[in-house]
């Protein structure tokens, strides 16, 4: 037997729907910054993430003004030289269909730059706007407990997730970074934060800079018979 859904039900389901495929990773931002109140409720409202036991084992440290610009000069000066510090190592090794995805989204990136494929420096120049966190105004950097292990993991992607859907909803946007993850001393030192918190990655947020053409791809989405497996 099967149950229709409400109307409003409905209508909150257009209103989800919309408001998950809006959320994209946004690679340029305008130079305002959010107001205290805004980045409270975004944060309050993400805070709402669900977590093995309710043990919430995420920590957000936010960077805004002097502290970002602090903060993007050091990776410049230590991720860009090529000096890493990660407290999860990344080894980005991806097969089949996983590596198409990552080839494809490269090229649509590069080609909404006008990056051509032997443009070594065009690439090099593409990568470090990660570490000016794509002028973003904010930048928030994820930490868990050094006792944290993949199940925990799960709790803070699902803390993150809720975070940029709060992003969205606030009418702002941001951009999930593993790269502002690279040097976690110069992270933990610019907060004053303990030894025993691990970075896992961080994530740029702001107002779109809607003129940019790198803002206007859409990364396509695997079908629903990809990828999702109904059986009775
Ligand atoms: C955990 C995580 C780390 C990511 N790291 C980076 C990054 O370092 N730099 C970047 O430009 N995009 C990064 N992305 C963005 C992905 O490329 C993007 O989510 C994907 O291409 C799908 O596009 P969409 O977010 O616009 O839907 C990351 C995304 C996630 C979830």
């Amino acid at each position: 037997m099967s149950t229709q859904l409400q109307a409003v039900d409905l209508e909150q389901a257009i209103i989800f729907k919309e408001l998950s495929k809006n959320r994209r990773s946004i690679r340029g931002f305008l130079p305002q910054q959010l107001g205290q109140e805004a980045l409270n409720s975004i944060f309050e409202t993400a805070n709402y993430a669900p977590s093995n036991c309710n043990t919430q084992p995420w920590h957000a440290y936010v960077a805004s003004g002097a502290l970002r610009d602090q903060l993007s000069e050091q990776l410049i000066a230590t991720i860009g030289q090529g000096e890493n510090v990660l407290d999860y190592p990344y080894e980005a090794k991806y097969f089949d269909e996983y590596r198409k995805r990552q080839l494809d989204v490269g090229i649509l990136l590069y080609e909404a730059l006008g990056v051509t494929r032997e443009d070594r420096e065009g690439k090099k120049r593409a990568w470090l706007r990660n570490l000016e966190f794509f002028n973003a105004p904010h930048v928030v950097f994820i930490f868990m407990p050094d006792w944290c292990e993949i199940r925990e993991a799960i709790d803070v992607g699902m803390y993150a997730q809720n975070l940029m859907l709060s992003i969205a909803a606030h009418g702002a946007t941001s951009c999930p970074q593993t790269i502002l993850g690279y040097n976690s001393d110069v992270v933990r030192e610019a907060f004053g934060i303990k030894s025993n918190m691990k970075l896992l990655f961080g994530i740029s947020f702001g107002l779109e800079d809607k003129a940019l053409p790198e803002n206007q791809i859409v990364p396509d989405r695997a079908t629903l018979s990809e990828n999702t497996h109904f059986h009775q």
